[in-house]
């Protein structure tokens, strides 16, 4: 039994940098990842860029890119009628405020036009829409965009071609087409193949990975993969970096270019800690591999994040709240960004696991771990109890408990902890229901 919950038992681990010097962390986002030599870009809805929201769009972010008033059901909801007015306005503000701008989407299964799904096409006469609509948007904005994400989302989770309108009648062929169709129309933007869960390394990864080296054997002219990074909380994939450098090695530029970092609401202290480190690893992922030319948050604020309608139940996954203020994750960007971030002073990791349990109640073991390269002087760990445990006896450190909230600190015997070394504390707690571990700690 025992051997049973330690086996089951999740090892969380989280992570929190000390906040570099005030100045690093107040100058614009855009302006730290300038200085870097990449862009930081933010997904915006046109209609809402007024007021407080229109500031720090402008303010904060070197690149924009329409969540999706360039998308095909947009521009061109009704055949032969084209609406350019939010795409138009997007480029607008972005040309007026000094911005770069990230056209999204050209060819997607999804948004399309009813007209385009409800109709009957042959091969060549899909093709001809195709590269008419292709010619048509991207001709519109010749020399205004900095990428295209000329095809999205083309494959399936095991890395095959997906069957789309496009995929079922066209075969692979399409992809090829769409970005020779888009290179004769705009000359100037970076072409990007984009795609989400493709961020780890692993089947749909290596399905995009063989794509792109068909592509380029060709001669098609794919300059960049696009990652979009809709993540979850504590799951930064840890072969994020190895795998934007396999494609860099391709001799394409890669981008994060959908970032998000959702989270079971409410959000926490906790939560939003372990959100701050999340979004600091993802930026850190980028610095590290020399041909990742920018990192793109898909909506900065809270209220304009299209993750709570699409997961319910979850949602806080941007860098602002839904009253603009900034949170944790927006510091996790700029000390990520931050010129002179010292080498990971007092960074910790927290690892749980429940080492008995009974009717009622259980004990449980947390690990605190040094990764940084200083000594930790003092820590303090922080979690959420998922389904109402309280903390009934702590030892090996000060435990107090207020609402669903913990909070850990360490006795003077046991404050310090060399770089690579841990110290453990324990405590009895009480349940009912179920016990699931908690989902995120906060170690600082
Ligand atoms: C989302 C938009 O943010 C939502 O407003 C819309 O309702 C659905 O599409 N991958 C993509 C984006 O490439 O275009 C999607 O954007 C999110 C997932």
């Amino acid at each position: 039994m025992l051997r049973r919950l330690i086996a089951t038992a999740a090892l969380l681990t989280a992570a929190l940098t000390l906040a570099p010097p005030a100045a690093a962390a107040d100058a614009p986002l855009r302006d730290l990842a300038e200085a870097r030599g990449r862009y930081l870009g933010t997904a915006v809805t046109a209609g809402k860029l007024t007021g407080g929201y229109a500031d720090v769009a402008a303010a904060q972010f070197g690149s924009l890119t329409p969540g999706n008033e360039m998308k095909w059901g947009s521009v061109e909801a009704t055949r032969g009628t084209y609406d350019w007015t939010g795409a138009d306005r997007v480029v607008a503000f972005a040309e007026a405020h000094g911005q770069r701008v990230r056209g999204h989407t050209l060819v997607w299964h999804s948004q399309l036009p009813a007209w385009v799904t409800g109709g009957t096409w042959t091969a060549d006469r899909l093709r001809t829409l195709m590269t008419d609509h292709i010619a048509a948007e991207a001709g519109r904005y010749k020399g205004r965009i900095d990428h295209w994400d000329v095809v999205n989302e083309p494959l399936n989770e095991d890395g095959t071609l997906r069957q789309s309108v496009f995929g079922a009648t066209l075969g692979e062929s399409y992809v090829a087409d769409a970005f020779r169709a888009a290179r004769a129309a705009d000359p100037a933007a970076k072409l990007y193949l984009n795609d989400y869960s493709t961020d780890a390394i692993g089947a749909k990864s290596d399905g995009m990975y063989a794509l792109v080296e068909r592509l380029l054997a060709q001669g098609v002219p794919v300059d960049g993969v696009g990652f979009q990074a809709h993540l979850v909380l504590g799951q930064v994939p840890a072969s994020l970096e190895a795998n934007l450098r396999r494609f860099a090695e391709l001799g394409v530029d890669v981008a994060i270019t959908e970032l998000d970092i959702r989270m079971p609401l409410p959000a926490t202290e906790a939560k939003l800690a372990q959100q701050k480190a999340d979004y600091a690893a993802v930026q850190r992922a980028c610095l590290a591999v020399t041909r990742c030319a920018g990192v793109t948050v898909w909506g900065f604020t809270d209220s304009d994040s299209w993750i709570p309608d699409f997961f319910p139940g979850q949602g806080a996954a941007t860098p602002y709240d839904e009253a603009l203020a900034p949170k944790p994750a927006r510091a996790g960007l700029a000390e990520a960004l931050a010129p002179d971030t010292p080498p990971a002073p007092g960074v910790c990791s927290v690892t749980y696991a429940v080492t008995s349990q009974w009717t009622g109640g259980f004990t449980a073991q947390v690990t605190v771990r040094n990764t940084g390269t200083a000594p930790l002087n003092g820590w303090t760990v922080r979690w959420t109890q998922p389904a109402g445990q309280r903390v009934t006896q702590a030892w090996n450190a000060t435990a107090t408990q207020t609402g669903a909230e913990v909070t850990a600190t360490n006795l003077s015997y046991n404050a310090t902890v060399p770089p690579g070394g841990s110290t453990a504390f324990g405590f009895n707690g009480s349940w009912s229901g179920t016990n699931p571990p908690p989902t995120a700690f906060a170690c600082s």
